[in-house]
């Protein structure tokens, strides 16, 4: 473990037999993402499965053409968003790829997502004291497992939040190397009025674990870029929002509260 700037804490895990195993217990974990601070779980998961990752999704995404629908979170699909959101206004410019239905995917680019998701899913159920599957169900929270990318030359996402439940702790997982797939561009949060910047702190399988309703923005790729959609050069994500699409939305009211809220370590004992 490794205070690598303040509110930014890192801790080794080793990737056994296709499970994240911390160096802390997962409540260790958690109490830290409560204290609130940045915790970037530096996953061991090999460079390779990452890499299969966004080549699967690419070669998915060529056989499908973008939506340009409202979402409708029952299905698997890629959008380019250039957008200003309705309730937070946040805008944003990215292209996500949202696999709800993953397990309906065909079987070779479902084993490599899966290859990288899983781990996630059963380590953000062990920090949670979750159980959850993959799969779709209506009424009740389910996974949205996505992977996004940042284009290069001036995609970001404005600064948003979340309601703390059901995610609790959301999950970023960097699936190419900052440095060399990408120079410019990184997830930012503020913490008691203190900026934290993760841009540079994160390699590639480092997976930046942060309290949902801590308000966040992705910091923008170089201008000096030429931007293109169709460039696959840029930062990728994935992250594995768990959370049902047709409950209550976040407020519009950006969540001042935490501020209380953050006293308290258990989020179970926090009226959402
Ligand atoms: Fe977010």
């Amino acid at each position: 473990m490794k205070e690598l700037a303040k509110y930014l804490i890192r801790v080794d895990a080793q990737f056994i037999d296709g499970q994240i195993v911390p160096e802390i217990a997962p409540s260790e974990v958690m109490r830290l993402v409560n204290e609130p601070n940045i915790v970037v779980v530096r996953t061991g998961i090999p460079g390779q499965l990452l890499h299969n990752v966004i080549e699967a999704t690419r070669a998915w995404a060529a056989t499908v053409p973008p939506s340009e629908e409202a979402d409708t979170f029952d299905n698997n699909q890629h959008k380019k968003r250039l957008h200003i959101a309705k309730i937070q206004q946040a805008p944003q410019l990215f292209h996500d790829h949202t696999f709800d239905a993953i397990m309906d995917l065909d079987e070779a680019h479902r084993q490599t997502l899966l290859a990288v998701f899983d781990p996630v899913r059963q380590f953000w159920n062990s920090l949670t004291s979750n159980n959850a599957e993959f799969g779709i169900r209506k009424g009740e929270p389910y996974f949205h497992p996505q992977v996004t990318h940042y284009p290069l030359g001036g995609s970001f996402f404005g600064r948003h939040w979340h309601p703390l439940n059901p995610q609790k702790v959301g999950t970023i997982l960097a699936l190419n190397q900052y440095g060399e797939d990408y120079h410019s561009g990184g997830t930012g949060y503020v913490i008691n009025d203190h900026i934290v910047e993760t841009e540079g702190f994160q390699d590639q399988g480092d997976m930046i674990l942060f309290r949902y309703d801590l308000p966040h923005w992705v910091s923008p790729s170089s201008f000096a870029d030429r931007f293109s959609w169709d460039d696959p050069r840029g930062r990728w994500v994935s992250i594995l929002p768990f959370y049902d699409p047709w409950g209550a939305p976040a407020d519009n009211k950006e969540p001042q509260g935490w501020k209380e809220q953050i006293k308290v370590a258990n989020p179970d004992k926090v009226v959402a």
